[in-house]
């Protein structure tokens, strides 16, 4: 199955019953989520997407959803390939989750990579709490995202113990506070 993305309408109306998007940003700001890098391959080397837009939906079978900027090339890459990776970031790993963010550079992932992990799959990224290797079952456009739905192939997890990276009010943090 391969995804068509449809083109983002740049013309969309601000509806009248709509919250402000400064008060909309604020009132997410206070949310604490935890941080993860979907992976995917860009002319077939790894590439990684710093996202917070990451939750569970079923686990029989085992299912997740990631919420991507419709115009990422990651989005357009997973759309290509109808398959991704979602690595649980540790909190030692900010300047990775600075580096997949970055809008409109290179987000390759091979200074980051697990030497351990085959190449078949989704790219996975050392010394993360855990990774999922997914392939894409559903994709569903809203507004200018594109929510790609997942069916976990394998699910491996760290026995470090390790903390997660944690993003609340546009700041990384970590589970101390720090
Ligand atoms: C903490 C954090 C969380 C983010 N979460 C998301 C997200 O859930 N979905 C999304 O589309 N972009 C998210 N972004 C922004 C993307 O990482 C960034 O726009 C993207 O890497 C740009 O890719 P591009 O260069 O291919 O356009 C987040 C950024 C940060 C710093």
């Amino acid at each position: 199955m391969k995804t068509m993305l449809q083109p983002l309408q740049t013309t969309l109306e601000p509806h009248p019953d709509t919250a402000l998007v400064s008060d909309f940003l604020d009132a997410l700001s206070r949310l604490a989520s935890s941080v993860v890098l979907v992976t995917c391959r860009v002319d077939g080397m790894a590439w990684g997407m710093t996202v917070t837009a990451f939750c569970s939906i079923s686990t029989e079978p085992p299912t997740v959803l990631v919420s991507l900027g419709t115009e990422t090339a990651a989005a357009r890459a997973i759309a290509g390939t109808d398959r991704f990776g979602v690595s649980i970031l540790a909190q030692e790993q900010e300047p990775l989750a600075v580096h997949a963010s970055r809008p409109g550079v290179a987000k390759y992932l091979e200074e980051f990579l697990d030497p351990r992990a085959t190449r078949s799959g989704s790219p996975v990224v050392a010394d993360a709490l855990s990774h999922l290797d997914c392939d894409v079952i559903d994709t569903i456009q809203v507004a200018d995202h594109v929510l790609f739905l997942g069916r976990v192939r394998t699910a491996r997890s760290s026995n470090a113990e390790t903390s997660p990276l944690l993003y609340h009010r546009r700041r990384f943090r970590r589970l101390d506070g720090v």
